[in-house]
Order: C-alpha cells, then sequence, then structure tokens
C-alpha cells in the first residue's frame, strides 16, 4: 500500500472512501465536514441526525455519495470526546478506514488528518498510518477459497484540510507516515512470526529468519547449536530444551552503527524465544496450552526490532539475542527436583518445568553480560499467566534494577502507544526462591508470580542496568480491535524503535 499526500480541494478527491474523524463536540462545524456537507447538498448533517450519530467512540457512519463528490463514499469515525482522545487512538482511526475500503473492496481510501499543533502532527501521521497499515495486517496463508481475500485497496490518501497545509506541516506528516512504514513493517514480521504454527517456527525456522532479516538489514548473525551452547555452560537453557526433538538455536545478531565515532551506548534486547512451551512434565491443561505457540513473541520482537533500528541508522550498538527451544516432554525431559548449572555459574533446583522461560532467559543474561557487556538490557517475555492477573490481558509488566532506565523506558512506551505498568521486585518475596540442595530454585508461590519471576531474572542481571517486560497478555489478542489484529500482536518493537530512535 502506498501512501499520498493531498492538500487540495477534499470534496474533488477522487477515492473509494473519505473517512473523517469526529469528536463529540461540535464536528459538523470543522472545515472539511462542512465542505462536503455543503457539495453533498447538507445530506451529511441530515444522516448523522437521523442515524443519532454523535461522534462517540465506536459509532460510524457510511454515505454513498452518488456522484456528488470525488469520493464515492463518506465515512464518519467518532472519536468520542476530545479531551479523552490521545494521539495514539489515531491507530483507531486509520484502521477503520482501511478495513471499510477492505470491505467494499475500494482501490483507495482517504482520511482526513485531524488539526494539531506543531510537532504533534508528524506523531499524529505516524499513528494515523501504523492504524492504517497495522489495521490491513491479516494472516491469511493457511486460508483457501472464499475466506482469502486479496488486497484492493492500493493507495491511502492523507487529507490535510486548507487551515492545515504549511509546507512544515506537509513535511512532518510525509515524515510520520515514513516512520510509521518501517515500524509497521518490524511489527508485522513479528506477527508472522508468532502466528505461524510451532510446527513451522521451529527454534531452527526461527535461526533461518533471522538470517535472512541479518542479510535483509547489513547485520552480523551468530547462530548457537547445543554443542557451542555446552561450551558456553548454558545449562538451564539446554535443560529446557532436552526434551524435545527439535534442536534448540541460540541467536544473536548485531547491529553496529556505521562510521567510526564512539558508540554512545550498547544495548542487549532479549526476547523469550520458547516456540512451543507444553510445559515440559508440569504438563499444560488443552486449554492452557492451545495458543502456546506464542511463547517465542519476545524472540520476535527483538529480531524485527532490530532490522528497523538497523534501517534507521541509530547510534547505539545494538544486541538482540533469543534462546530458542521447545518445552516439550519425553523420556529426555528435564525433571522436577533436578539440580541445573547456569551459565552464571548459580545452581537451580527445579520445582516447575513450566516455568522454563526464565531458564532460557537467565542464561541468556549471562550471556549478555559475559560476552557483551552491555549498559543497558531489555528483556521481553511471555513469561508469567500471573502478570495477566495482576494487568489484564493488553498490559505489559514492567520490573527493573534500574529506577531511572524503567522510567525513560515506560516513557518510550507512552509515545510509542503501548500500555505498559511498572511493577515491583519486593525484595521480601525472594525468599520464595530459596532451595535446600542448590542456590535457588525456579517457581516461589502462586500470589505474585509475575514478581518472583522478576525476581528470579534478576540475580542473572547482575550489576548491568536491566529492564524486564513481561509481555504474556499483550503477546497475542483473542479478538481484533483497532489496529490489533486477532492473534500475534508484535507488542514490543514499537517501544523499543521509539526508546532507540526517539525524536523528541
Ligand atoms: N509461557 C508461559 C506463560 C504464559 C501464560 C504466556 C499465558 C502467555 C499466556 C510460562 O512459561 C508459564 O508457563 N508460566 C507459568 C509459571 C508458573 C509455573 C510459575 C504460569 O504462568 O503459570
Ligand atoms: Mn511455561
Ligand atoms: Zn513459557
Amino acid at each position: 500500500m502506498k501512501f499520498s499526500f493531498h492538500t487540495d480541494d477534499v470534496t474533488k478527491l477522487q477515492t473509494g472512501i473519505v473517512g473523517l474523524l469526529c469528536f463529540e463536540e461540535g464536528f459538523a462545524e470543522g472545515t472539511i465536514f462542512r465542505a462536503l456537507d455543503k457539495a453533498l447538498d447538507g445530506l451529511l448533517v441530515k444522516l448523522a441526525a437521523e442515524e443519532q450519530f454523535k461522534g462517540k467512540k465506536g459509532q460510524s457512519v457510511l454515505l454513498h455519495t452518488h456522484g456528488r463528490v470525488g469520493a464515492t463514499r463518506v465515512l464518519l469515525v467518532g472519536g468520542g470526546a476530545r479531551k479523552d482522545f490521545a494521539t495514539p487512538d489515531l491507530r483507531g482511526f486509520g484502521a477503520r478506514v482501511i478495513k471499510t475500503g477492505a470491505q467494499l473492496s475500494a482501490e483507495s481510501v482517504t482520511a482526513v488528518m485531524p488539526y494539531t499543533e506543531g510537532a504533534v502532527q508528524e506523531r499524529a501521521a505516524q499513528f494515523l498510518a501504523e492504524g492504517a497499515l497495522l489495521g490491513a495486517y491479516r494472516f491469511d496463508k493457511y486460508l483457501t477459497g472464499d475466506r482469502k481475500k486479496p488486497d484492493t485497496v492500493e493507495e491511502f490518501k492523507v487529507a490535510m484540510s486548507p487551515d492545515n497545509v504549511e509546507a512544515s506541516r506537509v513535511e512532518g506528516v510525509k515524515r510520520g507516515v515514513q516512520r510509521a512504514e518501517q515500524v509497521a513493517a518490524g511489527v508485522s514480521l513479528a506477527r508472522d512470526l508468532i502466528n505461524e504454527p510451532a510446527g513451522e517456527m521451529t527454534p531452527r525456522r526461527m535461526a533461518e529468519v533471522a538470517t535472512k532479516v541479518a542479510k535483509q538489514h547489513g547485520l552480523e548473525i551468530k547462530v548457537l547449536g547445543p554443542k557451542d551452547c555446552e561450551k558456553l555452560g548454558m545449562g538451564m537453557f539446554l535443560a529446557v530444551a532436552q526434551g524435545s526433538d527439535e534442536e534448540p538455536r541460540f541467536i544473536h545478531l548485531t547491529y553496529r552503527p556505521k562510521g567510526k565515532t564512539p558508540v554512545k551506548k550498547k544495548i542487549a534486547l532479549i526476547g523469550k524465544g520458547v516456540t512451543f512451551d507444553s510445559g515440559g512434565l508440569s504438563l499444560k491443561p488443552s486449554a492452557s496450552m492451545e495458543d502456546m505457540k506464542v511463547d517465542m513473541s519476545g524472540a520476535a520482537a527483538v529480531i524485527a526490532a532490530i532490522g528497523v533500528l538497523a534501517d534507521l541508522g541509530v547510534p547505539y550498538e545494538v544486541h538482540a539475542i533469543a534462546a530458542c527451544t521447545e518445552n516439550m516432554l519425553s523420556g529426555k525431559s528435564y525433571k522436577l527436583g533436578d539440580v541445573l548449572k547456569s551459565m552464571a555459574g548459580k545452581t537451580v533446583e527445579i520445582n516447575n518445568t513450566d516455568a522454563e522461560g526464565r531458564l532460557t532467559l537467565g542464561d541468556a543474561l549471562a550471556y549478555a553480560n559475559n560476552e557483551l557487556q552491555p549498559d543497558e538490557i531489555f528483556d521481553f517475555a511471555t513469561l508469567t499467566g500471573a502478570c495477566m492477573v495482576a494487568l489484564g490481558p493488553s498490559m505489559a509488566g514492567v520490573m527493573g534494577n534500574d529506577l531511572s532506565l524503567v522510567e525513560r523506558w515506560l516513557a518510550a512506551a507512552r509515545l510509542a502507544g503501548e500500555d505498559m505498568w511498572h511493577l515491583p521486585l519486593p525484595p521480601g518475596l525472594r525468599d520464595q526462591l530459596k532451595s535446600e540442595i542448590a542456590d535457588m530454585r525456579n517457581t516461589g508461590e502462586r500470589y505474585g508470580g509475575a514478581l518472583t519471576a522478576g525476581l528470579f531474572l534478576k540475580e542473572f542481571a547482575g550489576d548491568t542496568a536491566w529492564v524486564h517486560v513481561d509481555i504474556a497478555g499483550p503477546a497475542s489478542a483473542d479478538k481484533e480491535s483497532g489496529h490489533i489484529a486477532k492473534g500475534g500482536t508484535g507488542f514490543g518493537v514499537a517501544t523499543i524503535v521509539e526508546y532507540l530512535a526517539g525524536r523528541d
């Protein structure tokens, strides 16, 4: 899909649908609404009244124009009260416009950019375009027949109202859309990897994808097999992998900024890459296992994000690390009561084989610390159901050992429009991880499960500034809404890009 930019008379614009965002307060007085209404002999005002369209959130009406204006149809989309509307909500508007266009097999759709002040315009355009690109996302490679519909919308026109057309604004809008295209490409790649069934997206396939990403974006790549991991002493990662017939792969991508100027800082992004989590011997019930192909969403996010960062040419050295494995049960599975030796040297007694993510991440954290000495580490992991109990199905829990880094990370998340919330790492809960026969055990009690998982990881983060993002909830969605598609969401990519390539 191509974007184009239009500052001329909207009533003359040739397009399948022109979408207009309407706030509850006085939308009918807006310049573009009035121009369209006038060209349509007052039909818009009439229709809104007849259909009780008041600009409320979720409301929309569609009007066929029968050739009275350039657009075949006008779509009014409710934005709710202006004071409750946040810039990221524009994703919902962009998604609504593109989805309506797709339903009607339109070749082009148009969205009217709402007026915003100065620099906000660039962000507004970014969210609008992200909404369009991500709203158009579908994972339909396994559909056949009628359900596999071709994409019809080739062009997304961004219309700017006459009081909104100074050159600087238009340039801002173009920059915003370009950024959206880069972010959405990363998010869509992550979604594709997550949505692919676990039978396909094995650790070896993850490594193949990462190799492709490395080629495409000019990254260095190292893929470690079981032998290499053994040499490095990754006893926890390998224990999780040992019950499976699929070999594990430890993936390490590196982006180095071009030029000789010393890099500003070195960042490690670690993603949980359990391509299927059966629970192991602590087997999950079928209903909880059904979606466990999503357990590599953290890995998908970091692999996709580093490609975007390379395209943007960020001034930091960035490492994306994903310890990819299945968590299966067989005669070779790791057992409850086993004591594992981690890469960091600490020993861990297993009291639940379904708490496998922290084991794989513990060794990945040690790898990052030992091999790279990064300034900052971020990990992304579908780690605990408890985090969803705490924060609901679409918010990530954020923990860390450096308050200022946590706050900078949360600020980026807010700008990127991804919901994240700071959770504590209470030292008092650390006792739950004590073991009689090893340095620690891998799970604590039920209450506070997201926090004891965080406390477990903290042991392996060492003195490096570290942020842990539990994405068990937001990594996937059970229904579509706005720019979020059902299935993998690509959560995390947008905030990583914002954090490392933010503009204000
Ligand atoms: N992959 C799961 C967590 C998860 C749950 C992700 C739901 C996405 C949706 C993780 O490996 C797990 O099984 N966690 C256990 C931890 C427990 C054994 C301490 C859990 O949350 O039940
Ligand atoms: Mn598990
Ligand atoms: Zn898991």
